[in-house]
């Protein structure tokens, strides 16, 4: 079939197609509704159907005598190794932990936050949590304690699954002292802690509380795994918002199963024994839903890579684990490509490597610019396909489909709608418009398998920040314009979140601190752009009255306490001190025009500015303190 013929059909009889794709998915209990509308906020997929995640992930394989197949390659430069799983083997070891889990007391619906690096003890931990129908919600390493405090407290997890360490080019991250500060700093306290002892930093167990993971694994009896009601939560992801208080995106369990089976040929053209790899950190959705689960449910070999584009060891290290492993589809962010490029910008050491079994580069996380994706596809001489999708969503929502005959999507373009999608461009009144015009990405609902049903309790929350602007739709909250040819081109947020490095940062939250300095009297944060990381967030800021301070110092200390408050990740590096910020006359900052204002463009002000001089103040310090970019 091809993509017309496809997405056709799924106009056609929504729920007959999802229905189809299901019987790809092991049940414990077949569905008795394939959408149910009177459940959830919009709706929920596969009422009365019961299942489990990991046993369709891996015990299914097994079971079909494909045990012997490797299911995951840990490739860690960080480390110095490379390590293979056969399907039996991890199928093994994770019903020990899922084993160890229960003996402290986790079972269904209970929740587990995990904090590891890219280990692959992460992917056990994941899926032994999802063997016993609990919920684990993953913390990002590059976060810094208040951030996981504030996830903890929020997930009220029974227990938590973390590692000594994490390791960064150069340094060695301790997460534990961060676990044991966050946990001090949360109102709630899990009752234990499974800790994975990494030689680099060994960790100080608490005793009564803390667990060594290994000893913990070799104690325990095998788990089986425990059905779930396809509508429960499997995980529970925490994503950026506008403030400082992240969502708990809860993904349920039956939808997406089917989503990513269903995904995984008809999008990347894989299917069982097809190595995979998704470059990306399981600390984030791409990395739940395509370097764990989506392969795994497909049978196919994943990779996961404890390391960076460049500089491990260098430039050629992508060719290099493409190469090594027979990767057939590789899914990166486009900031990695664009370090590629900087570095060896002629690709001199992809010559050094046998791609012959490499097909495609999939690229997600923020919009490919055209000059890096064309470079990429004249240096591969492989189809390039940019798609886009969001934690929300937990897989594409336009993409390019290798398995339907679509495959190369213009530059610049985010490929077509998947099916499950009805996606238009909607003006602000909830006008639909026409192809061509720009306005805001909008889903019909019900939104397809797979994507949120809700916040983690917060049903409420999820109405608001998605379903209330235009009734019937969800709000992206990115803009974009569909073409003539149907391709969907995705131009940014339109809210404050930031994508820095592929990595989703909320402007409010980074405005929170600064904002906590005793000298700050107001601020803002913009996202500006950046040649490397495609945005960098550059804070303007000022200062009380009567704040006799060196703008220099006070600049460099708001630098320190967003890097301890939110972590390294947010790569806030820029902090201006200016006389004033601008205004519209009802005191709303003008964020659009310091955004344009930093990437050298005209700051276009609404004519509802109060003072047009403040834009030229803020204008020349820019111009002074502000490298070229
Ligand atoms: N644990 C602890 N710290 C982390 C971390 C983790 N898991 N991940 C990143 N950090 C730190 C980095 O060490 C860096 O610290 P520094 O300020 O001391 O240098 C900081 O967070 C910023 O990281 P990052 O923005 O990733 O920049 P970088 O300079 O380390 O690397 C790239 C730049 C482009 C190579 C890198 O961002 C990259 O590989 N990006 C791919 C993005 C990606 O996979 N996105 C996922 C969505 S698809
Ligand atoms: P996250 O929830 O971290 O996956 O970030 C989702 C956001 O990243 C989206 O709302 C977009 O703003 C951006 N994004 C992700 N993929 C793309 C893409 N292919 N093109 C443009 N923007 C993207």
């Amino acid at each position: 079939m091809t993509y017309a013929e496809t997405y056709a059909a799924w106009q056609a009889d929504p729920e007959g197609w999802w229905a189809a794709a299901a019987e790809g998915i092991t049940w414990d209990r077949r569905w008795e509704r394939v959408f149910d509308r009177s459940l959830g906020t919009f709706g929920q997929w596969f009422a009365g159907a019961r299942l489990n995640v990991c046993a369709n992930a891996l015990d299914r394989h097994v079971a079909a005598g494909r045990g012997g197949q490797t299911a995951l390659i840990w490739d860690s430069p960080m480390a110095g190794r490379v390590e293979r799983f056969s399907y039996a083997a991890l199928r093994d070891r994770t019903a020990r932990v899922a084993g160890a889990l229960a003996a402290l007391g986790v079972g269904a619906g209970d929740r587990v936050v995990i904090y590891m690096p890219m280990v692959p003890e992460a992917v056990i931990a994941m899926l032994a949590c999802a063997r016993l129908g609990a919920v684990h919600s993953v913390v990002f390493g590059g976060f810094a304690m208040a951030e996981l405090a504030k996830r903890i407290e929020d997930a009220a997890p029974r227990a938590v699954i973390a590692a000594s360490c994490g390791l960064e080019p150069g340094r060695v991250v301790a997460y534990k002292p961060m676990l044991d500060a966050a946990i001090a700093a949360s109102a709630h306290k899990p009752e234990a802690c499974l800790i994975l002892q990494r030689p680099q930093a060994e960790a100080t167990l608490i005793a009564g509380r803390d667990h060594d993971f290994a000893a913990a694994e070799a104690a325990a009896a095998p788990h089986a795994p425990v059905p779930i009601a396809a509508t429960d939560p499997l995980y529970v992801l925490y994503t950026s918002g506008t403030t400082g208080k992240p969502k708990g995106i809860v993904r349920d369990a039956g939808g997406y199963a089917v989503a990513l089976h269903t995904s995984m040929r008809m999008i990347y053209g894989l299917g069982a024994g097809d190595v995979f790899w998704t470059a990306s950190d399981v600390g984030w959705v791409v990395g739940h839903s395509y370097i764990v689960y989506a392969p795994l449910l497909a049978g196919c070999t994943t990779v996961l890579y404890e390391g960076k584009p460049v500089g491990t060891p260098d430039a050629g290290a992508f060719w290099r684990v493409a190469a090594d492993h027979g990767v057939k589809v590789l899914f990166t962010a486009p900031t990695a490509l664009r370090a590629i490029r900087q570095q060896d910008p002629e690709a001199a050491l992809l010559a050094r490597y046998d791609l012959s079994r490499f097909e495609a580069l999939y690229l997600a996380g923020e919009r490919c610019d055209p000059p890096t994706a064309i470079w990429a596809a004249e240096r591969l001489r492989r189809p390039v396909v940019d798609h886009w999708w969001q934690t929300e969503t937990g897989w594409p929502i336009t993409a390019g489909f290798r398995g339907l005959g679509l495959f190369a999507p213009k530059p610049g373009s985010g490929g077509r709608p998947a099916p499950g999608y009805e996606l238009h461009v909607l003006d602000d009144a909830g006008a639909v418009l026409q192809r061509g015009e720009t306005g805001n990405l909008a889903i019909r609902l019900p939104l397809p398998p797979g994507c949120a049903p809700t916040l983690w309790n917060d049903a409420e929350g999820f109405r608001h920040a998605y379903l209330a602007d235009f009734p019937g739709w969800y709000r992206t909250g990115d803009a974009g314009v569909i073409d003539a040819d149907g391709d969907v081109s995705v131009m940014g947020r339109t809210d404050d979140i930031i994508n820095v490095a592929g990595h989703r940062l909320s402007t409010g939250a980074m405005e929170e601190v600064l904002a906590s300095h005793p000298d700050v009297a107001e601020c803002a944060v913009v996202g500006a752009a950046d040649a490397l990381k495609g945005q960098a967030p550059l804070g303007l800021v000022v200062l009380k009255a009567g704040a006799a301070r060196n703008a220099a110092d006070v600049a460099r200390e708001l630098v320190a306490l967003v890097r301890e408050r939110i972590g390294p990740v947010a790569a806030f590096r820029t902090a201006l001190v200016v006389p004033r910020l601008p205004k519209t006359r009802s005191g709303k900052i003008l964020r659009a025009s310091l955004r344009r204002l930093a990437d050298g463009e005209d700051p276009r002000p609404p004519p509802t500015i109060d003072d047009p001089a403040v834009l030229a103040e803020v204008a020349a310090v820019m111009g002074q303190e502000m490298k070229p970019r």
